[in-house]
């Protein structure tokens, strides 16, 4: 089991700050005029992982320091480790310093899930000062801490991943980092109620926080990017846990799509956008007559507001019995459809549930519901469109008007003006 955040309170004052020698306080420097600055861009150090690297904006900056964030289980030691593996591959030394595990059982997995060039060196230590001294010995090229929650300076009066010391010893890394020039990772555990204090109050000090996502019990995991003074938050790394580790996925979408039963009355595929990139999705629906007295809504994947509020528009707007249904709703694959433009397919899930008709074989959902019924345009409609026809969809609903008719000639479009419509096309086709 992991260990919980002990929270407690902290005067906010730096502790790192109060001794002497503190790589904080490095020697005094001068104001000059910008134009008198070396405009020189940071050289990058490839993770030859290619997810990651996007995610990072083209691989780790010198000096900086990166958060990796996410649940217990989730894969955090995984990507490093793997990370640590490519790194090392490539003839640049990697210090991995294991706080969790033994340095034998890092070993171990390191042989299931690759190989490690002779580069990359464990050390097993929770200890700061120690961990400092290790890498004044080792002088890695690049160096990551498996967790910062388990790591404690002596000189703060209080445990190992208290606010306190998480924050001083994050503090007193980065500071080695960017004073030595190595690009520093640390892994960082976020509980599942939000209880995020570790890894929040760290945020501001890093240069970049990598929050590493999934559902427990699916196999896809997204790295999204939540803050990085190096490259682009809109950019989201994809990967699939495997027996092996973990493998980049570049086609997630067929992963998500495999298997789908486009014949079954409930399901319908939505194209929503993680960061920049189009990902389709099967949204699926079960409407059933109340079990008990009152409707019941579960979902998963997906925003029990927005459910609601469609329910909400099918009974007004259209007279339908929504409001004596219970209604499950599911987003397949472990993803968050978190974005307003699954609304059309969640839509036409719903009606497709309740009139027990298939929607047309490969057909995409795109568009948002407003509350008077009306299917509203989305950003990003090339781009949805476009990832369709990749994954072979020859049509799509999408909102009237929202779209030039030969953007992708080979997907043709039907244009939905409201939910009264889609209702129609649904009852007629299926
Ligand atoms: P881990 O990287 O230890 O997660 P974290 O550091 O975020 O706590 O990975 C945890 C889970 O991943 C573990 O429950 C088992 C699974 N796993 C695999 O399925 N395949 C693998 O090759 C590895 C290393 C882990
Ligand atoms: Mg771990």
């Amino acid at each position: 089991m992991q260990e919980e955040l002990v929270t407690e309170k902290s005067s906010g004052k730096s502790v790192a700050g109060a001794f002497r020698g503190s790589p904080l306080t490095g020697p005094a420097t001068k104001a000059v005029p910008i134009g008198q600055i070396e405009p020189k861009a940071e050289k990058r150090v490839p993770t030859r992982l290619a997810e990651l690297d996007r995610v990072l904006g083209g691989g780790l900056v010198p000096g900086s320091g990166m958060l990796i964030a996410g649940e217990p289980g989730i894969g955090k030691s995984t990507l490093l480790l793997q990370t640590a593996q490519r790194i090392s591959a490539q003839g640049a030394r990697f210090l991995y310093v294991t706080g969790e595990e033994s340095a034998a059982q890092v070993r171990l997995r390191s042989d299931r899930i690759g190989k490690a060039g002779d580069e990359l060196y464990l050390l097993a230590e929770c200890d700061l000062e120690r961990i400092e001294d290790q890498i004044a010995a080792v002088r890695p090229a690049v160096v990551g801490i498996d967790s910062i929650q388990t790591v404690r300076w002596a000189e703060v009066p209080s445990s190992a991943g208290g606010v306190t010391q998480v924050r001083e010893v994050t503090a007193r890394l980065l500071a080695l980092a960017r004073r030595e020039g190595f690009p520093l990772l640390l892994v960082g555990h976020v509980t599942k109620d939000g209880g995020v204090a570790g890894p929040r109050v760290l945020e501001h000090m890093v240069d970049g926080v990598l929050q590493f996502e999934g559902e427990r019990g699916q196999p896809l995991r997204i790295l999204r990017g939540i803050k990085n003074r190096f490259g682009s938050t809109q950019e989201v790394g994809i990967f699939e846990m495997r027996g092996d580790g973990l493998a980049e996925i570049s086609n997630p979408s067929k992963l998500l799509l495999g298997e789908r039963r486009s014949d079954a009355p409930g399901s319908a595929t939505a194209a929503i956008l993680e960061g920049s990139r189009p990902l389709l999705v099967e949204v699926q629906a079960l409407v059933s007559p109340a079990s008990h007295g009152t409707a019941a809504r579960k979902v998963s994947g997906l925003d029990a507001s927005r459910l609601s509020m469609l329910a909400a528009v099918f009974e007004k707007r259209l007279g339908l019995p929504f409001g004596e249904r219970d209604i499950h709703a599911n987003v397949v694959g472990g993803v968050k459809m978190s974005s307003t433009a699954g609304d059309l397919a969640l839509a036409a899930a719903l009606l497709s549930s309740l009139h027990d008709k298939p929607v047309p074989a490969n057909c995409v959902f795109i568009g948002e519901v407003g509350l008077l019924g009306e299917v509203r345009a989305v950003p990003g409609m090339g781009e949805r469109l476009e990832e369709a026809r990749r994954l072979g969809f020859r049509s799509a609903a999408v909102p009237a008007g929202s779209i030039p008719k030969n953007t992708v000639p080979e997907v043709q479009i039907h244009e939905i003006s409201d939910v009264g419509q889609l209702g129609r096309k649904i009852r007629a086709d299926g």
